[in-house]
């Protein structure tokens, strides 16, 4: 009965929004103004209806209420998630979510590059340069879904590439340049495609000097063996010949064989030494984000001597500049840093540059200079390669999705304004801009947590109370140097449009635009918020204010549940030790007092979450993991607070407002559903999940169910409010709480 009744409904509503689409291309952004100061009336309330019972019924839907909320909310609140979303799922692996979202995001960023453009006049229209940026990028993509036809292009592509680089010795007529110098090959593949191999470069705001932009050198971005195997703490206990590892050397294989058609046992050989190569790289990977156990960060020796010690750790955290020529011989001189640097500038560099991860960058000169150098070139000609082969041959049907993928991370900024445009909606903003407020208030009151000194708790007011919440701005974008010629095929405008994205990189060396540096954080078709805090922000992409996460109909419950947790945890992490310590216009760092306080509440949660994964508390010590999980159990606390407030602040007369805060035919209270909600939000199913698990309890313990169990058992308001005892597993006695 009931099924047949919400596929009615979502028919309905569907209807309706179509209806409302074509009617805004028609009357645009005016007609979001007359809504909000309408709200209330006739129309409004029929869609706001069937909004809710849609909601109710999706909420209803994922559960299974005949699990124990107090022994696994995940298991009550996402049970049956994956009965409607794990269709073709290949083996292992997980959907979510979030995901969903980001899918449904990419579908109507791909109509918006395919539908017929609105006339200029049009409300939603652009202006000429928008306009002319939107038909060089729809250029773009147009290409990219149209080369599927012909893989014979692909290669011709890859061949061009790497004969324009020096070629590799085991492919035929590759123009292969024996006396080539390999670290020529990878700052010119840096200059023309921005790619970063081996070494990464990156240009940022100069921290030091605070003024000004310079070069960091450091970790490279692209690895063949994926990151969460390529890192110091993942190749500890593995080896190279692990399963993990002779599956992508195969790949590698199989890639040179389809490209190049080198002959099978050549190319074996060939992508065993790559993945040798790399393996031995990973091993100093990832370093700066693990934690040193306890007993060496945190020496129970008496107070002066750690005020000292975190004087020290402070210091060392600044690594002061050298020339590149310095630099060279500090390595010593195994590897040109001044060359590298030169040939991607095309030009001299005098200035000092800084290390990201001076560990890494040792380890890559000793490495480099045990093997040999046919060795580390075609490691380089591979990658860039394999970077430059997108999007990867896949099947028709994926060919779009693909291809938007592509544009968008080329030109984040421009379909950005695309979808910026077509979804903001006044009253969204107002409720970001509401449920923000809120948040901070909610904040301002948590800043009594007893771990912090009182002189800190000031200076954390006074900061707090400068934050804003903003949504990306597109104002002024510039691409009149990026030009395709109606001949270029996609291939060629791939080639171009690199090229251009590296420049526009490069130029940033000549600026001094310290503190602008909202773009890039976070574009408008982006599903989350993120800190920026250098500006004092914190940014929300407009794909955060979309249905199934957001309606503008929504209850509160619902709203502070999914907005007020997302930008409180964002906003937390400009109050955390990193955030507020380590921030390079950070002016009065925590006293010893409150650092100590601190310490033991981030241990708290580290323990507890270690334990929770490993079954043991010293095991896990991943510094940038723990941030994250102290900004989401902190988010949780803060978003219900500021929920609370909100409905404290509500005339209690109003009682239709309040009624409007549970949903039809859920039998839960307005608070029980902000949970269910926080829970909803990040459910996700795996497909072979079943089969491991009744077998091991532990295995249960993952990171994902973590992200719903984890805050939630260390909310005492969740307990209350689903009646969980003491000592249930979503209910421990053991609470830890930051903020
Ligand atoms: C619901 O949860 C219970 C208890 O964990 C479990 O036994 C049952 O199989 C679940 N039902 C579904 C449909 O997943
Ligand atoms: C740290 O935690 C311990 C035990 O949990 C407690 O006794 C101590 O007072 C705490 N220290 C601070 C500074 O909060
Ligand atoms: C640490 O955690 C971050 C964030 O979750 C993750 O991206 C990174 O790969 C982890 N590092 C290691 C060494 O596992
Ligand atoms: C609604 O929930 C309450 C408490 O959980 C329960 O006592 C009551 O029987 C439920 N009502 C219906 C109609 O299911």
């Amino acid at each position: 009965m009931r099924a047949t009744k919400s596929a009615c409904l979502r028919l309905l509503l569907e209807l309706l929004l179509l209806f409302e689409i074509q009617h805004c291309e028609v009357t645009g952004a005016r007609h979001n103004m007359n809504r909000m100061q309408m709200g209330g009336n006739f129309l409004d309330s029929r869609e706001e209806q069937m909004v809710r019972q849609l909601v109710s019924a999706d909420v209803q839907k994922y559960m299974n209420q005949s699990a124990d909320p107090c022994a696994d909310f995940f298991e009550y609140a996402c049970g049956q998630w994956g009965r409607y979303h794990k269709r073709q799922l290949r083996p292992d692996e997980m959907s979510t979510a979030q995901q969903l979202m980001e899918n449904k995001i990419s579908e109507q960023l791909q109509q918006l590059l395919t539908q017929p453009l609105p006339p200029q006049q049009h409300p939603n229209g652009y202006n000429g340069p928008s306009m002319t940026n939107v038909r060089k990028v729809r250029a773009f993509y147009d290409s990219c879904v149209v080369v599927e036809a012909n893989a014979g292009e692909r290669r011709r592509f890859l061949m061009k590439i790497l004969k324009d680089n020096g070629g590799l010795r085991n492919v035929p007529n590759s123009n292969w340049q024996h006396n080539r110098h390999w670290v020529q090959t990878l700052g010119e593949l840096k200059r023309n495609y921005g790619l970063d191999i081996l070494l990464g470069l990156e240009i940022d705001l100069n921290l030091q000097n605070m003024q000004g932009k310079s070069i960091y050198l450091g970790e490279p971005k692209l690895t063949i063996i994926p990151a969460e195997h390529c890192n110091a703490l993942a190749t500890r206990e593995a080896h190279v010949k692990d399963e993990v590892h002779t599956q992508v050397q195969q790949q590698v294989a199989d890639n040179l064989r389809d490209w190049f058609a080198i002959d099978t046992g050549e190319a074996a050989r060939f992508a065993g030494d790559l993945i040798r190569f790399e393996f031995e790289l990973c091993k100093r990977m990832g370093e700066e984000d693990t934690q040193k156990p306890a007993e060496e960060s945190q020496p129970t020796i008496p107070y002066y001597a750690a005020r000292s010690r975190t004087g020290q750790e402070r210091l060392h955290r600044q690594k002061p500049g050298m020339s590149l020529a310095e630099l060279t011989s500090e390595m010593g001189n195994q590897l040109d840093f001044k060359m590298f640097v030169e040939v991607i500038l095309e030009n001299q560099y005098q200035p000092d540059v800084y290390l990201r991860s001076p560990e890494y960058v040792k380890h890559l000169v000793r490495t480099v200079k045990a093997n040999n150098r046919i060795t580390v070139g075609g490691y380089i000609m591979y990658l860039a390669l394999n970077e430059l082969n997108q999007p990867p041959e896949e099947a028709p049907s994926q060919r779009a999705r693909q291809c938007v993928l592509v544009t968008q991370r080329l030109f984040p900024q421009v379909l950005g304004e695309m979808f910026q445009r077509h979804v903001q909606r006044d009253n969204a903003k107002h409720d970001l801009e509401a449920v923000f407020s809120d948040v901070i208030k909610a904040l301002e009151e948590q800043l009594h947590v007893e771990w912090m000194d009182e002189n800190d708790r000031r200076a954390a007011r006074t900061r707090l109370s400068q934050y804003r919440v903003t949504l990306p701005d597109y104002q002024s974008l510039d691409l009149s140097a990026l030009q395709f010629q109606k001949s270029e095929d996609y291939w060629r405008r791939l080639e171009i449009a690199l090229k251009y994205r590296s420049q526009q990189q490069f130029e940033g060396l000549k600026g001094n635009d310290y503190g602008q540096d909202g773009d890039g954080i976070l574009d408008a078709f982006e599903v989350r918020a993120a800190l920026s805090p250098r500006q004092h922000t914190v940014l929300v992409g407009w794909g955060l204010l979309q249905a199934p996460y957001y309606n503008y109909f929504y209850p509160r419950a619902l709203k502070y549940a999914l907005l007020g947790q997302r930008l409180a945890s964002a906003l937390v992490q400009a109050f955390d030790d990193e955030g507020w310590n380590r921030h390079p216009q950070a002016t009065s760092q925590w006293n010893e007092l409150t650092m100590s306080g601190y310490r033991n509440v981030s241990e708290c949660q580290r323990a507890q979450y270690s334990s929770y994964l490993y079954n043991e508390p010293g095991e896990f010590r991943n510094a940038t993991r723990l941030r994250e999980i102290i900004a989401e159990g902190s988010g949780l606390n803060l978003a219900f607070n500021a929920y609370l407030a909100w409905l404290e602040q509500q005339d209690p007369n109003l009682r239709p407002l309040l009624a409007k805060e549970t949903l039809p035919e859920l039998n839960f209270t307005n608070t029980q559903l902000f949970f269910i909600y926080f829970a909803q939000t990040r459910c996700w199913a795996k497909d072979n999940q079943e089969a491991i698990l009744d077998s091991m309890p532990l295995m249960q313990h993952t990171p994902e169910r973590w992200d719903v169990n984890g805050p939630l058992s260390n909310s005492a308001e969740f307990g209350r409010e689903f009646g969980c005892a003491l000592g249930t597993p979503m209910n421990s006695g053991d609470k830890c709480l930051v903020y």
